[in-house]
C-alpha cells in the first residue's frame, strides 16, 4: 500500500476546484434505479466509493456509459436483480440507498447492512421504521436486510433522530407509494436538496426538502433526467481549512457558499479571512490562529465531517479549544495520531480539550477513515518536518485527485512505495 509523504511548512497558495459531492452522488446514483430509464449525471466525482456504486448499478442490470471524466449516462430500464451482493454491500455506507431505490420501483430488495467509517454504532432502525410506515416489511437475517412489500403507500414518520441516511432512503422508497408521504425531524443537508430536486426532475413530487418537513406525493411513473450534482461542501471546507492552517491564500473554486456558512465562520473566529463570491470563496490567514469552540450539529449547524480537520488546525492554534461532538458515539480516533505529532489533546466521551502548541512535528501516521486521513494531510501540510500517511486508501475514496489538488496549489506532497504496511491494510470501508 502506498502512503503520502509531506514535507510541512509550505503555504498554499493558488486556486482549486471543487469536485461533486460524494454524499450526493451516492444517493442519485442509486435514485436513477427509480427512473427506469436514462439519465445523464454530470459532475460525479471520481473516487472509489462512486466506482463501487456504479459497479454495483451495473451488476443490478444498469447499462452505464461514462461520457467524459465526470459525466455518466446510466440505463437503468432492464433492473433484473434485486439483491446486492454482500461483499460489495458492506464495503460502502451508502449500499443502503439500494434498499429505498429498489423496494420504491419493484417492491423489494436485500443488502447486507452497511459497513462505513468506523464512529461506534451506526443503526439502520430509523430507515427500517419509514419503510415499515410505507407498508413495507423488513426483516433482518444475519446482518443482511430484506425489504419487501406487496405495494407501498404514503406514511407519515416522524423520525427519533436525524438522519441524513434515513431521510433519503424514504424518500426514495416514498417518490412511488400511492398517496401524500410527510416525513417530519429529517435531516436538512445540501445533499438531501440535491436529492430531492433530482427526484423532482425525474417526475417526482416532493416538497419541503432543506427543511424540517418533507412531503411526497407519490406518482405512478418516473422517467429519466439530466442532472448536475452539487459541489461537494466538505472537500471545499477542507481545502479551507488547509488554506488557513498552512497561512495561505486560497481560491476555492465551483463552490456553494451558503453550504460553507458554518464552516468560514469558524475560520474567522479563529482570525482567518474568508471572502465569498457568487461560486468561489478565498481563504487566507497570516500569524498564529486562535483557538475556538466547535459543537458538530445536523445541517447547518457545524458539520461532524469537518471536525478532524478542525482538529489539526486548533492543535497549533493559540488557547484552548474544544470540540463537542453531538452526531456519532466515538469520533475522536484520530486524536492518537495527532499526539504522535506532538499536540495536547484530552479526550472526555464525546468532547476532546485541545490545547494549542506553537506547530506541529512531522511524524509517521495513519488514516484512520476518510475525515480522519484528511485531518492528517492538514496536519502534515502545517507541520514543522515530514510526514508519512498510511491507509491513504481510506482518504483517496472520498477525496478526488487530493494530490494533485494540492501539489497544484504549491504542496510538497508525494506518495511512496510502501513496502512494509501493504499487509496491514485496514479492510477498506466508508462513508
Ligand atoms: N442513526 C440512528 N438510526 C438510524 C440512522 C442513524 O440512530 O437509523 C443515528 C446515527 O447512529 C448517528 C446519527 O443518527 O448518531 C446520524 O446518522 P446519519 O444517518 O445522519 O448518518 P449516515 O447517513 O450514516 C451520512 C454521511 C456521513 C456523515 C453523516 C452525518 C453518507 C454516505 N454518509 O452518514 O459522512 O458523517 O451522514 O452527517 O452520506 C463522510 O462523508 O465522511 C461521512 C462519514
Amino acid at each position: 500500500m502506498d502512503k503520502f509523504q509531506i514535507v510541512g511548512g509550505k503555504r498554499l497558495v493558488g486556486e482549486v476546484n471543487i469536485s461533486g459531492a460524494k454524499n450526493a452522488a451516492l444517493a442519485v446514483l442509486p435514485a436513477t434505479i427509480l427512473a427506469g430509464g436514462k439519465c445523464r449525471i454530470e459532475n460525479i466525482p471520481d473516487i472509489q466509493d462512486v466506482h463501487m456504486m456504479l459497479e454495483i448499478l451495473s451488476l443490478l442490470g444498469a447499462k452505464i456509459r461514462r461520457l467524459n471524466k465526470t459525466t455518466y449516462e446510466i440505463d437503468t430500464t432492464w433492473i433484473r436483480q434485486l439483491e446486492v451482493p454482500d461483499e460489495m454491500a458492506k464495503k460502502m455506507r451508502a449500499s443502503y440507498y439500494f434498499l429505498g431505490a429498489l423496494l420504491g420501483r419493484h417492491g423489494f430488495a436485500q443488502v447486507a447492512l452497511p459497513g462505513g467509517c468506523d464512529f461506534g454504532l451506526r443503526p439502520i432502525d430509523q430507515h427500517i421504521k419509514g419503510f415499515e410506515a410505507l407498508g413495507a416489511e423488513c426483516e433482518n437475517k444475519s446482518a443482511v436486510v430484506t425489504v419487501t412489500t406487496k405495494g407501498l403507500h404514503g406514511g407519515s414518520i416522524y423520525f427519533d433522530v436525524v438522519s441524513v441516511g434515513a431521510t433519503m432512503n424514504v424518500m426514495l422508497a416514498a417518490v412511488k407509494a400511492k398517496g401524500l408521504t410527510i416525513l417530519e425531524n429529517v435531516a436538512k443537508e445540501p445533499h438531501i436538496v440535491d436529492l430531492a430536486n433530482f427526484l423532482n426532475l425525474m417526475g417526482a413530487d416532493v416538497r419541503g426538502a432543506g427543511t424540517d418537513v418533507i412531503k411526497i406525493r407519490g406518482v405512478e411513473k418516473l422517467h429519466g433526467c439530466d442532472y448536475s450534482i452539487i459541489p461537494d461542501q466538505i472537500e471545499a471546507g477542507t481545502y479551507m481549512v488547509a488554506a488557513a492552517a498552512t497561512h495561505g491564500d486560497v481560491l476555492i473554486r465551483n463552490v456553494i457558499p451558503k453550504h460553507l456558512e458554518s464552516i468560514s465562520a469558524k475560520l474567522v473566529e479563529c482570525g482567518a479571512t474568508v471572502e465569498e463570491f457568487d461560486d468561489s470563496v478565498r481563504v487566507s490567514a497570516e500569524g498564529r490562529l486562535l483557538c475556538c469552540k466547535i459543537k458538530t450539529m445536523p445541517h447547518p449547524g457545524f458539520p461532524t465531517d469537518m471536525q478532524p480537520q478542525f482538529a489539526a488546525l486548533l492543535s497549533a492554534a493559540e488557547g484552548v479549544s474544544i470540540i463537542s461532538e453531538s452526531i456519532w458515539d466515538s469520533r475522536f480516533r484520530y486524536v492518537g495520531q495527532l499526539l504522535r505529532m506532538g499536540a495536547t489533546i484530552d479526550v472526555e466521551g464525546k468532547s476532546a480539550v485541545i490545547v494549542g502548541i506553537p506547530h506541529l512535528v512531522g511524524a509517521s501516521v495513519q488514516a484512520d477513515d476518510l475525515r480522519a486521513g484528511a485531518a492528517m494531510v492538514i496536519a502534515g501540510l502545517s507541520a514543522v518536518g515530514k510526514t508519512t500517511i498510511e491507509n491513504i486508501h481510506l482518504i483517496e475514496r472520498g477525496y478526488e485527485d487530493i494530490l494533485g489538488k494540492l501539489r497544484a496549489l504549491g504542496a510538497d506532497i508525494k506518495r511512496i512505495e510502501d513496502t512494509q504496511g501493504a499487509e496491514s491494510k485496514q479492510q477498506s470501508t466508508a462513508g
